[in-house]
């Protein structure tokens, strides 16, 4: 099958903004059009990611009032909903798109704001995701984002020993990273002392294991190969992974197997033809800190109950053997959740392009991104690799 490519990327600052949705969007769909060097009649469709529109801004039929905003009315546009993996999913169809045929040059990109920017204070935000939560039985006895974490993470310590003091280290390391990135939410450092003494949010999380709400877009310029070849640094899509898993927590096989990034990651290796070794950098969703330790394993970076001593030996360290979230992550780049997805596929694209400054992960050729939504519900990976 023909490969699909990204040849421009733009991205907000993540972190509060007064402005729309449009406006937002419109921030990151044009500098990534600019960095493209397309035009406006170049580009076949929009597609875009946004899950809480409706709630915050009473704004939905996204597609057609982002590509009115961006001058591309007229293009087919579609907008996808995936909870937190909604603009990995939508950069998924996109790739498909270019790849099966029926469009040479796709943007597509997310937008979402969750900061009390909204007029939505935390509870009522907290109340907000958690529609992505089970309906029947989850919702009514008073279930939280933090709280499904923290009760996956809390079996991964029952099993495996896991520590607090390990799970501080994923926080400082992405703080740390975080300052690096001038479009993160946090520009602060942290160490192991701060975050034990924040307070308890969701046990055994405190407030510095949790990723912010934050506000942001983000987009991508996906070509098919044959136009490609006409850019300066293609960065090739090379494996995607999409799987799902049995939404009541009650009803998960393994709490601390995260099902659908195993079966996810094994879908994107095998159509990369890579296996995890080959990987020199990962951005993952570390929506928690314990959500990168597990994912770590569940990537197949570490086996399993290894992904917390991992952290606390600096394998995941910008220089380490494996860099997990470069950016900062969710946990300090911010999670404005529509534009995490495609968030995660700039930081591939620059890191391979060589363009991210002091973070860069030397030699960066093969990137993967792992994206989850809800209760590990939706998991997508992707790997792209520099064109050789
Ligand atoms: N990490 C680090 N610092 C944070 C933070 C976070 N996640 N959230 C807030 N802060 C900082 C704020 O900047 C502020 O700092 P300041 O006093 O220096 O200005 C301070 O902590 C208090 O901020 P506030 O907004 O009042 O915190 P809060 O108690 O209302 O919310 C959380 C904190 C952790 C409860 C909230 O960020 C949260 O629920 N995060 C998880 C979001 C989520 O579930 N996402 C979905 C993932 S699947």
């Amino acid at each position: 099958m023909p490969r699909a490519s990204v040849v421009g990327a733009g991205m907000t600052e993540f972190g509060p903004h007064d402005k729309t949705l449009s406006e937002l969007f419109a921030e990151a769909a044009l500098p990534a059009m600019a960095d493209a060097g397309v035009e406006r009649g170049d580009v076949d469709a929009l597609f875009v990611g946004n899950t809480l529109g409706g709630t915050t801004e009473n704004d939905t039929h996204l597609g057609p009032k982002l590509a009115s905003h961006v001058g591309l009315a007229g293009v087919p546009t579609q907008r996808f909903e995936d909870a937190c993996a909604t603009s990995s999913n939508a950069f998924k169809h996109a790739v498909r798109a270019v790849e099966s045929g029926p469009h040479d040059v796709v943007l597509v990109g997310g937008v979402e704001r969750c900061t009390p920017e909204t007029g939505l204070d935390t509870p009522e935000m907290t109340k907000a995701f958690v529609s992505a939560a089970d309906r029947q039985y989850e919702q009514p006895a008073g279930i939280t984002f933090p709280g499904v974490f923290g009760l996956l993470t809390k079996r991964h310590m029952h099993e495996y020993g896991t520590t607090e003091e390990q799970l501080a280290r994923v926080a400082v390391k992405n703080h740390a990273n975080g300052t690096l990135n001038p479009r993160a939410h946090f520009g602060k450092e942290t160490d192991v002392e701060s975050v034990l003494d924040s307070p308890l949010v969701a046990d055994p999380f405190r407030l510095m294991d949790c990723c912010p709400f934050s506000d942001g877009a983000s987009a991508v310029v996906v070509a098919s190969e044959a136009f490609a070849d006409s850019f300066d640094a293609p960065v090739d899509v090379t494996g995607i992974g999409h799987a799902t898993d049995i939404v009541p927590i009650a009803d998960k096989e393994r709490l601390t197997a995260t099902h659908s990034a195993r079966e996810a990651a094994s879908q994107a290796y095998e159509e990369a033809e890579i296996g995890a070794d080959d990987v020199d950098f990962c951005e993952l969703h570390d929506c928690f800190t314990g959500a990168e330790v597990l994912a770590t394993e569940a990537l197949g970076f570490f086996a399993d109950g290894e992904g917390g001593p991992a952290a606390e030996a600096g394998r995941t360290e910008l220089d380490g053997e494996i860099p997990i979230n470069p950016s900062g992550g969710l946990k300090a780049k911010g999670h404005p959740i529509g534009a995490t997805g495609t968030a995660q596929i700039v930081e591939l694209t620059e890191q391979i392009r060589g363009e991210v400054g002091s973070r860069q992960v030397p030699e960066a050729t093969t990137g993967l991104a792992h994206n989850l939504g809800g209760d590990t519900a939706t998991t997508l990976v992707t790997v792209m690799e520099a064109r050789t």
